[in-house]
């Protein structure tokens, strides 16, 4: 891995951040931290705009009338052109009919059912952890990180057990390879078979019910007495299913990599002198599962003495937002007892992640069933890293815990 404290600021400049296999190649730590100082609003030589700064991040996320979700909201969809899903989906929806959604889903994942949820993902994680805490080396993401978060999504929407395996492959082969040089056709043919998949589950549930998500998006009837369509339906449970498995999974992963490299803070952990609440917001700010979102902007723009113009599309490097040494002390130190913590891993404003309670929720009870049963964590082999310039993460992480 190229370490880029050692490069200039043109050589920096060159650094093609769409394509998925230079972060994989490269540990971008010091290229963000030279960004936020040198060049914090900064064109990049592929087209977009890139800002790396907290304040700057935050501004644009609060700012939909300028910056819309609609033309798209990561680089792939942005670059090419826009988002099939633009006015169904929620996360590339913005104005009236986002808040329809948006409040569908809302009431979807209430409280109420993610009580109900946690039982069962307590009993699934301490059984996962348990099984696998005997001192031999085995891989965290395929047996533990892997089966926890496709399990909770999957038992949310009421997706039988038989299916998960399927729809786990595809979720992969959509957006976290661990091939160099897959191409953006074998992600889009991944794509077409979940929303295939997705529209199967839908027709079933109109015709016989359950207590799941997609029956409730089902009945839901907005304040405009318009229910919600098939395909936005379609669209808002692939929503689901993508944070739901990939978001939690690499943030899981991440959590336990940070954890075998800093043996002292597992302990005080362990001990219970941090917090799990508190653990597992550090976890999510270390992680930053996605690294980027975008945006278009609606109409010319001056932002921070640089010429915006209306169409161009403006990317929100949380995961350099989260290293922002004017907001975090020691920011490039994995602290589980940090306080405060508005990291940006969920976003922030109009589109802030719908399953923040969720992901909070899987995060911490993995975080107490590995304080029950695993003494000490170390790495038994490198991690494999996920191929994407959106996902941050590791499809393999080889440990030992006993
Ligand atoms: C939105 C991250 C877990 C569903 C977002 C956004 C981020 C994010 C950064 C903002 C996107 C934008 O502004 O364009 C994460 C992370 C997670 C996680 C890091 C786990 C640790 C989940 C879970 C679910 C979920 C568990 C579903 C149960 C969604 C949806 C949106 C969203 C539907 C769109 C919200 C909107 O546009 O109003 N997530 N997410 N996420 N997330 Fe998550």
């Amino acid at each position: 891995m190229i370490d880029t404290a050692g490069l200039t600021m043109r050589e920096l400049r060159e650094i093609d951040l769409l394509d998925p296999s230079t972060f994989v190649d490269y540990d971008l730590t010091s290229l963000w931290r030279t960004m936020r100082r040198e060049a914090p609003v900064y064109r990049h030589p592929r087209g977009f705009w890139v800002l790396t700064r907290y304040a700057d991040v935050v501004s644009v996320y609060k700012d939909p009338t300028r910056f819309g979700s609609d033309g798209g909201n990561v680089l792939s969809t942005l670059t090419a052109g826009g988002d099939s899903a633009a006015g169904s989906m929620l996360a590339v929806t913005d104005g009236a009919g986002h808040r329809r959604m948006r409040a569908a889903l809302v009431d979807a994942l209430r409280p109420r059912t993610m009580s109900a949820l946690a039982e069962r993902l307590r009993a699934r994680a301490l059984e996962l952890v348990r099984r696998m805490a005997s001192g031999e080396p085995f891989d965290f993401a395929a047996e533990v990180a892997e089966r926890l978060s496709m399990g909770t999504i999957c038992d949310l929407m009421g997706v039988p057990e038989g299916d998960r395996a399927q729809l786990l492959e595809w979720n992969k082969e959509a957006l976290s390879s661990d091939t160099r040089g897959a191409t953006e056709s074998d992600a889009l043919l991944a794509r077409a078979e979940i929303l295939t998949y997705l529209t199967e589950v839908v027709q079933e549930r109109r015709e016989s019910a359950g207590t799941d998500v997609v029956s409730e998006l089902i009945a839901h009837r907005p304040d405009d007495g318009r229910p919600l369509t098939d395909e936005e339906i379609v669209y808002n449970c692939y929503s689901l299913l993508i944070g739901g498995d990939e978001s939690s999974r690499m943030s899981a992963i991440c959590g336990v990599l940070a954890f075998c490299a800093r043996p002292d803070a597992w302990r005080r952990v362990r001990a219970g002198d941090v917090s799990i609440e508190s653990t597992v917001e550090e976890v999510l700010r270390w992680a930053t599962p996605a690294m980027h979102v975008g945006r278009r902007a609606r109409r010319a723009v001056d932002f921070r003495g640089q010429r915006i113009d209306e169409g161009d599309v403006v990317t929100l490097w949380n995961i350099s937002a989260n290293r922002d040494e004017t907001v975090f002390q020691a920011p490039d130190t994995f602290d589980p007892a940090r306080q405060p913590n508005r990291h940006l891993a969920f976003g922030y404003g109009p589109h802030f992640c719908v399953g923040a309670q969720l992901g909070r929720l899987e995060l911490g009870i993995l975080l107490e069933a590995l304080r029950a049963s695993v003494e000490e964590m170390a790495l038994a082999r490198e991690p494999k890293r996920v191929y994407s310039n959106f996902l941050f993460g590791y499809s393999a992480l080889p440990v030992v815990f006993s």
